[in-house]
């Protein structure tokens, strides 16, 4: 008799990249300590203090009150045993991610982005990042409320694909820390690849998907 193994790599995958969401949620939280109050002499805070005050402090403060929810949400949200076992969660969470994400999330972040550390290429890839996002996220609404859920699900994906940029931003940077790796054109290439490469991973991966050869391979 033939043994059916539950274990898929995609899964895998997929959880892996679930702890790792949730690892840097809990690290930004835990800097919050420099936030609040602002402590200008913090890494991310330091020589800021001219702009602060202003319309940069009410971006900033939109953008830590639902940046690691929105991930954490994003997480559950994409989750298919999560939607399967509880609909009613789906949904609800669903409205205040779409909220949280057109209200707070990516305007702050355009708002910020003005500002990047680095300059013009970062401020560029940044404040693209958060346009694209707000465009993913209002189709993937739009889709469900006109009950196409298979769309629905794919803008989605992309949405949470495109939020997993800060979780990339951050590896890197803690990669470049550690290793002792410092280059000027690190922090503006990683503003861009952040989310070009996760989302080209994720059209490649759905294109394949569509075509059969993925389920060949993996067994999917
Ligand atoms: C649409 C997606 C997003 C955009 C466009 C965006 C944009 C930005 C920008 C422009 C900055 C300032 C960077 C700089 O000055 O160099 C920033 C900082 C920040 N972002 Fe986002 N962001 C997004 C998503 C997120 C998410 C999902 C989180 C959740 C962890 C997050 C958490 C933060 C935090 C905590 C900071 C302050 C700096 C730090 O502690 O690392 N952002 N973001």
């Amino acid at each position: 008799m033939q043994r059916t193994s539950s274990f898929s790599w995609p899964q895998a995958v997929v959880f892996l990249a679930g702890v790792l969401v949730w690892k840097v949620s809990i690290s930004v939280l835990l800097q919050y300590r420099h936030y609040i109050p602002p402590d200008f002499d913090s890494d991310f805070l330091f020589g800021r203090e001219e702009y602060f005050w202003g319309v940069y402090s009410w971006a900033f403060y939109a953008h830590l009150a639902f940046g690691p929810p929105s991930l954490i949400l994003g997480t559950l949200l994409v989750s298919d045993r999560f939607r399967k076992r509880t609909p009613k969660w789906h949904r609800w969470l669903g409205r205040v991610q779409v909220a949280g994400v057109l209200l707070l999330v990516a305007p702050s972040g355009l708002c910020m982005s003005w500002h990047a550390e680095t300059g013009a290429i970062a401020a560029a890839g940044l404040g693209s990042l958060a346009i694209v996002t707000a465009v993913c996220t209002a189709i993937g609404w739009r889709t469900a409320v006109r009950r196409d859920f298979a769309s629905h699900r794919r803008w989605m994906w992309r949405t949470f694909t495109l939020l997993c940029s800060a979780v990339v931003i951050r590896s890197v940077g803690g990669l470049a820390s550690v290793t002792h790796f410092e280059a000027e054109w690190l922090y503006p290439l990683t503003c861009w690849a952040s989310w070009l490469m996760p989302l080209l991973a994720f059209e490649s991966i759905e294109r394949l998907g569509k075509s059969g050869l993925l389920v060949a391979t993996t067994g999917r």
